[in-house]
């Protein structure tokens, strides 16, 4: 049995900081401390997201977790002729493809992989040549899936906001549970591996245990926020241990 892996997403503890030292060269709280504490607390890998209007993560954040990241690096970043050059230099594990404007978003909100894909394709082949693999962040929708199993990319994470916004309703929040569990299905028959983020936190975790071949969650806000209360540390044990237990797949 494989267990399933918690990703830190990083990216809010930048937020704060630049909330009070945009433009500086330094300030707190540092994106990298933060990230050596969820590693020695147990997060399997971090993941940071170099915005191209570098609203939270800066580019020396990058290249600092690169340095310090022991585990997993997963950088987000948009499919980009600056991001792509960025990623093959930094040579992160993993890279994960998200929309940052407007027309490479689904009305659900991930990436129009289904309408990306050559670009995609040429992405994922020269990342493959540095030996950095690929996922796709895109709604739990088949031809998106499909989509991605065509472009080679090794990853899907599936967008799970749409649950996480209607979690209060029993009924809609079963309706996305269905649509993620379908889509992480037909990724598991194409041999793609599947990752789910957006939203998720310490209420809204245990659904996920609903949803089959998952290998990694990667999660941010609420880990960010509860770390105010408990301390960063504490903050990640606890999503650790709601994780535990995921079925054997
Ligand atoms: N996965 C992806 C692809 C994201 O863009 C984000 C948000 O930056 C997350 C996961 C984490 O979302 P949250 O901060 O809501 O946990």
């Amino acid at each position: 049995m494989s267990m399933l892996k918690l990703g830190v997403n990083i990216d809010h503890v930048a937020t704060l900081r630049e909330a009070r030292y945009r433009g500086m060269v330094r300030g707190e709280p540092d994106p990298t401390e933060a990230a050596r504490i969820c590693e020695a607390a147990g997060a399997h890998g971090i993941t940071a997201h170099l915005r191209e209007d570098r609203r939270h993560i800066q580019d020396r954040d990058i290249w600092r977790l690169r340095e310090a990241v022991k585990t997993r690096l997963n950088f987000e970043m948009a499919n980009s002729a600056e991001m792509v050059e960025i990623a093959l230099k930094l040579k992160p594990e993993i890279v994960c493809l998200v929309p940052e404007r407007r027309q490479e978003v689904t009305t659900e909100g991930g990436l129009d992989a289904a309408g990306h894909e050559g670009e995609l394709t040429e992405t994922r082949n020269r990342m493959d040549a540095a030996g950095i693999e690929v996922s796709l962040f895109i709604a739990p929708d088949l031809a998106q899936v499909e989509a991605a199993s065509r472009i080679g990319a090794q990853y899907i994470e599936l967008h799970t906001g749409a649950f996480a916004e209607h979690f209060q309703s029993k009924r809609e929040r079963n309706e996305e549970i269905q649509r993620l569990i379908a889509a992480s299905e037909r990724a598991h028959q194409l041999g793609v591996q599947v990752n789910a983020g957006h939203g998720l936190n310490y209420e809204n975790l245990s659904l996920m245990h609903l949803v089959p071949h998952l290998v990694e969650l990667n999660i941010g806000h609420s880990i960010v926020s509860r770390a105010l209360v408990v301390g960063l540390t504490s903050a990640v044990k606890e999503m650790l241990a709601l994780m535990e237990n995921y079925p054997a797949q």
